[in-house]
Order: structure tokens, then sequence, then C-alpha cells
């Protein structure tokens, strides 16, 4: 099949799967966050269970992060809908990928956990929960109203190729089955950077 025919069959078929809505995608890797977020925020609690806790909370935080700004944030930036939403959101973001930085380098730097640690990782836990939460119930909503589901799902798509998932992040859903499809999807990058930026700037 030449070139171009399989790149619009590529995007069809990501376009029309509406298991890759972004929202939903969100959702689940928020799910995975909050259950990190409920540990650290005991306070007192069992220090080894939450240094491990904090170790797989960075990185998935760290990973959700960059997957949001590419694929979610940057093309939401030309929705005047959202404008100010989009923008706090990404100082938000800035805040918390500083904060993940500075901590992932103190945890590889010590066997355990110190108090301080520990009082740090209640602080960014909370940040993000409130950050969670403004996005599910403020931000998400409002995506439903004004973009189309082709490009939701488009830009869920491209947020797992972002995102970096492994089998094991995915295990308990149907989105495994794409994962080697995720990991040799620079085509469909191209085409996504493309047609949501020409969508979204003739919503302005
Ligand atoms: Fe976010
Ligand atoms: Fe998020």
């Amino acid at each position: 099949m030449p070139k171009a025919q399989n790149k619009k069959k590529e995007y069809i078929s990501i376009a029309t799967n509406n298991h890759f809505n972004i929202i939903d995608i969100l959702l689940l890797d928020h799910s995975y966050l909050k259950d990190c977020i409920d540990i650290l925020q005991i306070e007192g609690g069992d220090k080894k269970n939450k240094y491990k806790c904090a170790k797989s909370f960075l990185d998935a935080l760290k990973k959700h992060s960059a997957g949001e700004k590419k694929a979610l944030y940057a093309p939401l930036e030309d929705l005047k809908e959202l404008k100010f939403q989009v923008l706090e959101k990404e100082i938000e973001h800035g805040i918390i990928d500083t904060k993940v930085k500075v901590l992932s380098k103190k945890l590889m730097g010590s066997k355990s956990l110190t108090i301080e640690m520990d009082a740090e990782l209640h602080v960014l836990a909370s940040l993000v929960e409130r950050h969670v939460e403004d996005e599910e119930q403020l931000l998400f909503p409002l995506m439903k109203k004004v973009i189309e589901k082709e490009i939701l799902n488009q830009m869920g798509y491209q947020f797992m190729v972002f995102r970096q998932f492994t089998e094991k992040d995915l295990a308990d859903t149907d989105l495994k089955e794409e994962i080697p499809n995720i990991k040799k999807s620079e085509s469909a990058n191209r085409n996504f950077i493309q047609t949501t930026h020409e969508y979204f700037s003739s919503t302005r």
C-alpha cells in the first residue's frame, strides 16, 4: 500500500477508536496517582512502604506531566474557551516538575525516608491532589463540551505515546495491546501536531 494511504488508514483508525479518548486515559492514569497520594498523605505511616511508594509516585508523575504538557496542554493553548484554565494548569505543572526533580534526587541519595522528605512528599501529594481534582471536575467537562470526539481520540493516542506507558502500567486494560504500536508511532506524532493545530486554530 502506498505511504500516503497507509498514513490515512493509521489516522482514521486512531481518530475513530473511542478507547483512545484522552479523558478516559487520563482518568486511568490519575487513579494510580491517587492511590499513591493516599499512602503519602498518611501522617506517620510505615516509612518503608512510603519510601517505595514515593519512588513509583515520582516516576509516574514525571511521565504523566510530560505526556500531559505535550498531548493535552500544548494543543489546548489555542482554544480560547479554556485559555485561563490551561495557563493556570501549565504553571502548576512547572511547580510540580521542579519538586519532582528535587525529590527524586533526594530519594536516590538516601536509603530511607527522612522526616524532611516525608514532609515534602506530603506537600507535593496535596498539590497534585488538588491539581488532578481541578482537571477532572473543571477541565474535562469543558473539553467534552467543546472538542470533537475524533480529536479527543487522537489526543489520547498521543498521550500514550508521550507518557511512555509500559505493559505493566496498562496490564489490566485493553490498551496494553497498543504498546507495540505506541512504540513505533513517529508518523502519528507528525500527523497529530498538524491536525490538532489546524483544528484548534480554526476554533479561534
Ligand atoms: Fe496535569
Ligand atoms: Fe493529570
